[in-house]
């Protein structure tokens, strides 16, 4: 006899899942069609902060919107981050919500899976980001910043944002896939850079000339480079990521098979690399405009550096409590993933709205993160509510650029890692300067970017 399947463990197949229509989302406020829907989604595109803002001001908490083309329903506030990313009841896909997005080009990535299969993938990478490894990538980490800062100090006006990108590429050919910087990196960066722009272009299919073209190219290259090295790695102790991978064993002892490294290899990479390089930036901005900040930082990462010297040990990033804050709120005001998709596997109810099954959802740490009702004058930079004291209380899912739940980022610490390492050694060394009375506009979406590249000039100190 077979065993009763619980609804919290029951699963439903995406086939039988039915894309709802306009009529049967009517009861929800929102947006009504349009005749030329792009428009909308331009529109959007240009502001998407202003247009969540006006959204919760129309329509409140849960409303209906399609600026993508499909109907979907955005689920504003700290207790609806916690609905859809916990996910007590197991309602909502990840796998479904993100694969219109980004499974062309990185399917098969650890966002895009669900359930069991997402569990144990998982629990197999997690091996790479232990702190034994981790500790490893933090030389390499080290290394490669104290030499990329010495290379942009020849030409101290620079713009700051394509050159942490830079950075940020040759940091994770090092530490990703233990390749030293130079002409190989070089390529499998730009395949790389190819696959991201692809992922987050408008054109969804590969015609020739678009960006979805070159990424698709990109990833052939991509996997290529993948399978070749992956004979070479199994067996050998590597000091990256990638060769960690390649040796990681599930529960049941078995390695993953090459097309799972290759798949899970490019989806690790594509999820840190805009993701550091806009965090950065943001907070190399707030603390040009912030300079009384900078000294704080300063103040906390010269004690540090009296007894630890020119690199920051693995052993002391706890040290650097304000700086974490910092990090922290250059995250709030700028996530680097504004919004969260999921798609609905079972009909729920939210804000006294009931939501069919199969509906595409959306949470928004962009707009939660400047809710008043969580955040303090929102709008200021203040890293010192992230103290101990001054976070006490605060709901748990009003700050989650990283997520929650069973897909949280496995990179978090990664990401913590890379950004005490960058700025121990910036601060400690220079001054953060940025044109008299410059204003930065940043593109929202899909992920914050300076519009201008940034103009910083780094001062010798
Ligand atoms: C500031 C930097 C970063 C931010 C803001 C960030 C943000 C996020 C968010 C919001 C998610 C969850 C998405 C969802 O629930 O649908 C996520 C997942 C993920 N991130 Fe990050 N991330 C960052 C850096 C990194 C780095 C450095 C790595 C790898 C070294 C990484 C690897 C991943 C992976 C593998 C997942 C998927 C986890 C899963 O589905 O189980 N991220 N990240």
């Amino acid at each position: 006899m077979n065993a009763p399947v619980s609804s919290k463990t029951f699963v439903p197949d995406a086939k039988d899942l039915h894309l709802p229509t306009y009529a049967e989302l009517k009861h929800v406020p929102g947006l009504k069609p349009h005749p030329i829907p792009i428009l909308r989604t331009i529109k959007f595109l240009k502001d998407p902060l202003a247009g969540v803002t006006t959204n919760v001001k129309n329509f409140g908490h849960v409303y209906r919107v399609n600026n993508f083309g499909g109907w979907n329903i955005g689920l504003i506030g700290a207790d609806a981050n916690e609905l859809v990313l916990f996910n007590k009841d197991g309602n909502f896909s990840s796998e479904l919500g993100w694969n219109p997005i980004l499974g062309r080009v990185f399917p098969r990535g650890l966002m895009m899976m669900d359930g069991d299969h997402h569990r144990a993938d998982r629990k197999t990478l997690g091996v790479a980001f232990k702190p034994e490894p981790m500790r490893i990538y933090m030389t390499a980490l080290n290394e490669g910043i104290v030499r990329g800062i010495a290379k942009w100090a020849a030409t101290p006006e620079f713009k700051f944002y394509p050159a942490i990108k830079q950075l940020t590429l040759d940091l994770a050919a090092a530490s990703f896939l233990g390749i030293p910087w130079g002409p190989e990196a070089d390529q499998i960066n730009q395949a790389f850079v190819d696959m991201v722009a692809a992922s987050v272009g408008i054109v969804r299919v590969p015609i020739p000339g678009t960006a979805m073209a070159r990424g698709v190219k990109g990833r052939k290259f991509m996997c290529s480079f993948f399978a070749r090295e992956i004979p070479k790695r199994r067996g050998a102790t590597g000091d990256d990521i990638f060769t960690q991978v390649c040796n990681a064993r599930n529960d049941a002892g078995t390695l993953l098979d090459d097309q799972e490294i290759i798949d899970h290899m490019n989806f690790l990479m594509m999820a840190a690399h805009d993701t550091l390089t806009s965090s950065l930036t943001s907070m190399v901005y707030y603390l040009g405009k912030n300079p009384e900040w900078q000294d704080r930082l300063r103040t906390e990462i010269m004690a540090v550096r009296a007894s630890a010297g020119p690199e920051l040990p693995y052993d002391r990033l706890g040290e650097l409590e304000q700086v974490e804050w910092a990090f922290k709120e250059a995250l709030r005001l700028l996530p680097p993933v504004p919004s969260v998709p999921r798609r609905a596997l079972r009909a729920f109810e939210f804000g006294g709205f009931k939501i069919p099954a199969g509906t595409h959802v959306g949470v928004n740490p962009m707009y939660t993160h400047r809710m008043a009702e969580y955040w303090e004058e929102p709008e200021t930079f203040d890293p010192s509510r992230f103290s101990h004291n001054r976070s006490k209380g605060r709901h748990k899912y009003a700050w989650v650029p990283f997520g929650g739940g069973a897909h949280m980022c496995l990179g978090l610490h990664f990401a913590y890692m890379q950004a005490k390492a960058f700025f121990y050694v910036l601060l400690s060394e220079y001054r953060i300067v940025l044109p008299e009375g410059y204003v930065c506009d940043f593109n929202m979406f899909p992920i914050p970017k300076p519009k201008d590249g940034l103009p910083v000039r780094i001062e010798r100190l």
